[in-house]
């Protein structure tokens, strides 16, 4: 098999299913999460024997519980180690559930030119047969390729731009698709075959370049919920959220992410409170709830769209966007 060798490549550990452990062995649902350290990881790869790699645990815990804190420090890992010459890319080995997360608010963050690329296994490292192995060497062999650029997700074969990137299957292991967009290349026995190309720039991205500094700087990011519009929904989670903001107004989120119905429909009720919402400041990004397709831009409406980004990578664009206003953003 040709691996692709050119290069030191970081690999940095979080946790997640891929360094998972279950008490019998061949259980792929019953096990803990972030157990396994990553070097460990590594050493179950002998085709990754003899190549230049680095390890560094950066957390280990289950991704449903990531948080800005941990954010900040894998960021602050990932600027040391891109910008390190010997460096050509770095591995980040992450869970499935808030990976597309993660890998967004990164590529927002830092906009790397060197290839970040997240990778994961839905089975824990104890199944009969893991998917982690072959996941964490096909990442390696992405991080070491000159043309890779930005933050990527790879996973049962398939290269995955972070923007586009979802879990979209609970259990199978090809858990994720890019939707419309479809992957950018598949990984076939070490060698890279392109799809399509990344454009060089996103329009959702916050263009400011004092983020990364504002995030580091920063304890918390400014508060931004989501809200579902659905049948016989109403407006009183909203407007709980808008009391609670008059009880103590450090409680009034700065940010509401309707996922909403088809093209951006909201409920007739919830549509109201989210006006009254927009009337105290708070902004409001209408994403929509379908697995496939985004919400059609219309200037007319008030409530703008998530330029095509799922609920919740819309909640952290949004977030990243307050905050950089926060910072005073010329
Ligand atoms: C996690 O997200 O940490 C657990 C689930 C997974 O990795 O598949």
């Amino acid at each position: 098999m040709a691996i692709n060798n050119k290069g030191l490549r970081v690999i940095l550990g979080t946790g997640g299913t891929i360094a998972g452990k279950a008490s019998r062995p061949g259980d792929n649902v019953g096990y803990v999460a972030g157990q396994v350290r990553v070097e460990d990881l590594l050493a179950g790869v002998p085709a990754l024997e003899g190549l230049p790699l680095e390890v560094e645990q950066v957390a280990q815990i289950d991704s449903k519980d990531m948080n800005f804190g941990l954010w900040k420090r894998l960021l602050e890992r990932l600027v040391h180690h891109l910008s390190r010459e010997d460096v050509s890319g770095v591995v980040v080995t992450h869970g499935t559930d808030t990976l597309e997360e993660t890998a967004w608010f990164v590529q927002s963050v830092l906009r790397p030119v060197k290839p970040v690329v997240f990778t994961c296994a839905m089975r824990p490292a104890t199944a009969l047969v893991p998917d982690g192995p072959q996941n964490l060497l096909d990442a390696v062999t992405v991080a070491g390729q000159a043309d890779v650029h930005g933050t990527v997700v790879v996973c049962a074969g398939q290269v995955h731009a972070a923007q586009h990137v979802a879990k979209v299957h609970s259990y199978r292991v090809d858990a994720f698709d890019s939707g419309d967009a479809g992957p950018l290349a598949c990984v076939e026995e070490g060698q890279l075959r392109w799809f399509h190309r990344p454009p060089a720039a996103s329009p959702t991205e916050v263009r400011d370049n004092g983020l990364l500094e504002w995030v580091l700087a920063a304890t918390e990011l400014p508060s931004v919920q989501i809200v579902t519009s659905h049948a016989d929904t109403d407006g009183a989670l909203v407007r709980a959220l808008l009391l609670a903001g008059d009880a103590d107004p450090s409680l009034l989120p700065r940010g509401i992410v309707v996922a909403s119905t088809g093209n951006g429909t909201v409920h007739l009720d919830l549509g109201q409170a989210l006006n009254e919402a927009m009337a105290r400041n708070v902004r409001v990004v209408r994403a929509t709830r379908c697995a496939r397709g985004r919400v059609i831009p219309d200037p007319s409406n008030p409530m703008p769209d998530s330029a095509g980004l799922s609920p919740v990578k819309a909640r952290i664009t949004l977030a990243l966007s307050l905050l950089a206003d926060a910072a005073g953003r010329p």
